[in-house]
């Protein structure tokens, strides 16, 4: 029972009184205990029968881990050629039919949500808390963008003009789409962008990561019951060699890409060189994301939301936390609360639903990561150094102090966290660090003061700035996903701007 009782204990349980000798052993991520749900008719993580049925229903799936063939060049051709010769019909289905297509996209998957928890646990590693999640999520971009789609791809709009003359501006879609996706959310970014592109009007070919081939080809299947024609999306498999070969063929009018910036500007240097039209790039990267917590912070909330923002999904995700800098005058009380909060977390099995922490993606990542740890060892004060299982591909969280920002020259994915001390008269030396780092993804403030709230916000170029909460999993249509800079084109994902950077736009006058 035990795991169960952990999962459901609600956040008041955890959190406590105020009394300060409490909250030097938190025991555990706030938003693990929030309850959660699919979308409003899923399942409601907070009522224990729910979930005890859903691991249930988990257990029973049977995720059969075949090899997945690699697409050759070959492959990219006939996938392209088909797409290609899909744009025309589908382009021309009413933005209604579209619609109606990814609304029963997110039904199915609602229906089938035990069968991709257990390929997402399988397949990505991941806790049954991110499963959910995430399964939400991708039920979410098909029913933001259908109905985004709807009011954006509808009807022409009607411009103003002299008396004789009709103007109109509608969008449409561009043609083939390449969707280039990453492992770390191998269901809901992969769906998020095939579904946007093919909102829009176009026709997509998909490559998923290599690491997660399997849950995008089971969404693909889902996609094409749902009602999206098959000449109208279409996978290819492999690692980045078969992605660069998709990126490269001349009937490609667009891509949209996640995952790291050395890929994005490889990707935007195979397009610049190409002959032919000019193709837009729809990049979102990663990033050195930094969170500020300053002397009127709250310790105990401090201590919660940097252990979510740094740890939680093994610190797999873009918006991760980094680099946490903290007032000097605060900063040894709150390092030994975040260093209690993390003390508590479970590490291991992503099917046990007491696990907060599960494996890293793949060997070559536990290695960079081990590698990491081995350098901070050596170079930074060891805070905290979790205990990694000895088999499987685990990092356990660890906490590092540097003395300056700059000893991180690069994005670390995975479950390390920096912190770095600043003076009370040192804001603006934190906030030239975080610019420096050039990237602007996500941002985190723990202050009461308004006046250094509105500071940072306007000093940085970030797309998501959280203040006073943790500072990952954004919501659909809530909190509109994407950076700046070294991380990413923009436009924000699950944002009212992002269909149309998929579609072209044409004005009609008519003289009358
Ligand atoms: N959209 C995800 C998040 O907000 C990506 O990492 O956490």
């Amino acid at each position: 029972n035990m795991p169960l009782d952990t999962l459901l204990r609600r956040p008041a349980d955890i959190i406590g009184s105020a009394d300060s000798a409490e909250h030097a052993r938190i025991p555990l991520p706030r938003d693990l205990f929030q309850p959660q749900r699919i979308n409003s008719r899923g399942v409601e993580f907070g009522e224990r029968a729910a979930v005890n049925r859903l691991v249930a229903e988990i257990a029973v799936e049977h995720v059969s881990i075949v090899p997945v063939n690699d697409s050759g060049p070959e492959d990219v051709n006939r996938a392209v050629a088909a797409a290609r010769s899909g744009f025309s019909s589908w382009s021309r289905a009413p933005a209604a039919v579209r619609a109606a297509a990814m609304d029963r996209a997110a039904d199915l998957l609602e229906q089938r949500s035990a069968r991709f928890i257990a390929l997402l646990q399988r397949e990505g590693g991941k806790t049954l808390d991110d499963c959910v999640s995430e399964v939400r999520e991708a039920a979410d971009f098909c029913r933001y963008y259908a109905a985004e789609g709807r009011k954006l791809f509808g009807d022409a709009q009607p411009l103003p003009g002299p008396t004789g003359e009709r103007n109109t501006l509608r969008l449409r879609g561009r043609g083939v789409f390449a969707a280039i996706s990453p492992w770390n959310f191998p269901l809901a970014i992969f769906l998020g962008q095939v579904t946007a592109a093919l909102m829009a009007g176009n026709t997509v070919v998909a490559k998923p990561a290599e690491q997660t081939p399997r849950i995008a080809t089971e969404v693909v299947h889902l996609l094409h019951q749902a009602g999206i024609p098959e000449a109208a999306l279409h996978l290819i498999q492999g690692d980045g060699h078969i992605g660069a070969a998709l990126v490269a063929h001349r009937d490609i009018a667009g891509v949209v890409f996640t995952g790291s910036t050395e890929v994005a500007r490889s990707i935007n240097r195979t397009l610049a060189a190409k002959d032919g039209p000019i193709v837009p790039l729809i990049a979102e990267t990663g990033g050195i994301n930094a969170m500020i917590a300053d002397a009127t912070a709250l310790p105990e909330q401090v201590a919660d939301d940097v252990v979510t923002s740094a740890f939680r999904s093994a610190g797999q995700r873009c918006s991760a936390l980094r680099l946490l800098f903290v007032q000097e005058d605060v900063a040894d009380r709150m390092i030994e609360m975040i260093v209690g909060a993390a003390r508590e977390l479970r590490i291991g099995d992503p099917s046990d639903p007491a696990t907060h922490v599960g494996p890293v993606i793949d060997r070559e990542a536990k290695d960079r990561l081990d590698a990491h740890i081995a350098r901070m060892t050596r170079e930074a004060r060891v805070h905290f150094a979790g205990l990694t299982p000895s088999s499987g591909n685990f990092v356990a969280p660890h906490i590092f102090e540097l003395d300056d920002a700059r000893q991180l020259t690069e994005e670390v994915f995975g479950p390390i966290l920096h912190i770095v001390r600043y003076s009370a008269s040192g804001l603006d030396g934190v906030l030239d660090s975080v610019a420096d780092t050039g990237y602007g993804l996500t941002l985190g403030i723990h202050s009461r003061i308004d006046d250094t709230i509105e500071t940072v916000a306007d000093r940085l170029q970030v797309g998501n700035i959280y203040v006073n909460r943790n500072m990952i999993g954004a919501v659909v249509g809530v909190q509109p996903f994407g950076g700046h800079g070294l991380s990413g084109t923009g436009p924000k994902a699950g944002g009212p701007h992002y269909l149309t950077r998929f579609a072209t736009e044409q004005t009609v006058t008519v003289n009358t």
